[in-house]
């Protein structure tokens, strides 16, 4: 392969509005939490493999530059990350079901390396995974960010001043849901992003014996505070120890292809999501060749570390 592997991570991203960047895809959606290990990665990738299974075009952009889990859970933690030699434009690596991903995590020696940066050089990292990477025409890109409302989230939204769709809000059944989603929501408000909806994760317990359910954190938290807070509920999926073993071992593909009870749950959240955005995702694009862009390098690296 003529291109370079890429083990450095842009800097030349430009100032302002990165929206042009993203203008062949056509769904933009990020997926948000006031809260951490909610399942806000597992979401992300379930969604983008539930559209990818119905044939749309889908990318996946890892915004968690501290703890990115995108690539473990689709079984891409060996993929790297190439740069086009023409063009010097990063090539996203290609998943399960054709998904492009991009993440820090393909740029890391190995992934126990931890990323110690400091709010600026993520914020540039973040905007070079919009404006230096080839995503090429898609139908769908999810960006899947981490805990909270600081500075991924922040970066997303205002580098794509109003490009963003959607926030898909992810939070579990109990009381600390409540403050979770009403954080999130007032997040999204503020920084304009329209909210996809809201999505219970972990909601109960499907009995593999009968099929009984059991709400083992109460019942119906995530629909009741949509209702209240005047969003859209997306759907809720059931905790399963065998997604959580497929999760684990990078094969949530082949738990999304098989036919059992948490799919259905999935694809329902997927099926709104595209009863929402149908008209965006029938959008023609015409997908354009990007320009030539120079590319930073990791701190403390050097230039000749570049090929
Ligand atoms: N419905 C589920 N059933 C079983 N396991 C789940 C489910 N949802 C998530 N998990 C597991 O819970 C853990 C946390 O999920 P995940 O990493 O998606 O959370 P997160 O909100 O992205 O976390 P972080 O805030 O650290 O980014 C993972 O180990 C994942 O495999
Ligand atoms: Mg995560």
């Amino acid at each position: 392969m003529s291109n370079i592997k890429v083990n450095i991570r842009g800097g030349a991203a430009p100032p302002g509005s990165l929206a042009d960047y993203l203008k062949n895809v056509k769904l933009k959606l990020m997926t948000i939490s006031g809260k951490g290990g909610v399942g806000k990665s597992f979401v992300s990738a379930a969604v983008a493999l539930g559209f990818a299974l119905r044939g749309y075009r889908v990318g996946i952009l890892d915004g968690d530059i501290y703890g990115p889990t995108i690539p473990k859970m689709l079984g891409m933690s060996d993929a790297t990350l190439y740069a086009d030699s023409k063009t010097g434009k990063i090539i996203p690596a290609v998943g399960p079901l054709g998904v492009k991903v991009v993440s820090i995590d393909f740029m890391l020696p190995s992934e126990d390396t931890a990323v110690i940066w400091r709010g600026a050089l993520v914020t540039q990292a973040l905007r070079d995974f919009i404006s230096q990477v080839d995503w090429g025409a898609l139908d769908v890109l999810i960006v899947d960010l981490p805990p909270g409302t600081g500075d991924a989230p922040l970066t997303i939204a205002q580098s794509l001043q109003g490009g963003i769709d959607g926030s898909i809000i992810v939070t579990i059944p109990s009381e600390v849901s409540r403050r979770i989603v009403v954080k999130a929501i007032d997040f999204s408000r503020k920084v304009r992003v329209p909210i996809a909806g809201i999505v219970e994760n972990m909601c109960c317990f499907v009995c593999p014996d009968n099929g009984k359910i059991y709400y083992i954190l109460g019942e119906g938290a995530g629909r009741k505070i949509a209702e209240k807070m005047n969003v859209p509920f997306l759907g809720q999926i059931p905790m399963d120890p065998e997604l959580s073993k497929h999760l684990d071992g990078g094969r949530l593909h082949e738990f999304l292809s098989s036919n059992n009870a948490t799919t259905k749950y999935i694809e329902e959240i997927v099926g709104a999501l595209i009863s929402k955005y149908g008209e965006k995702l029938k959008q023609e694009i015409k997908e354009e060749r990007p320009k030539r862009v120079s590319l930073m390098k990791l701190p403390g690296e050097d230039e000749d570390q570049e090929s």
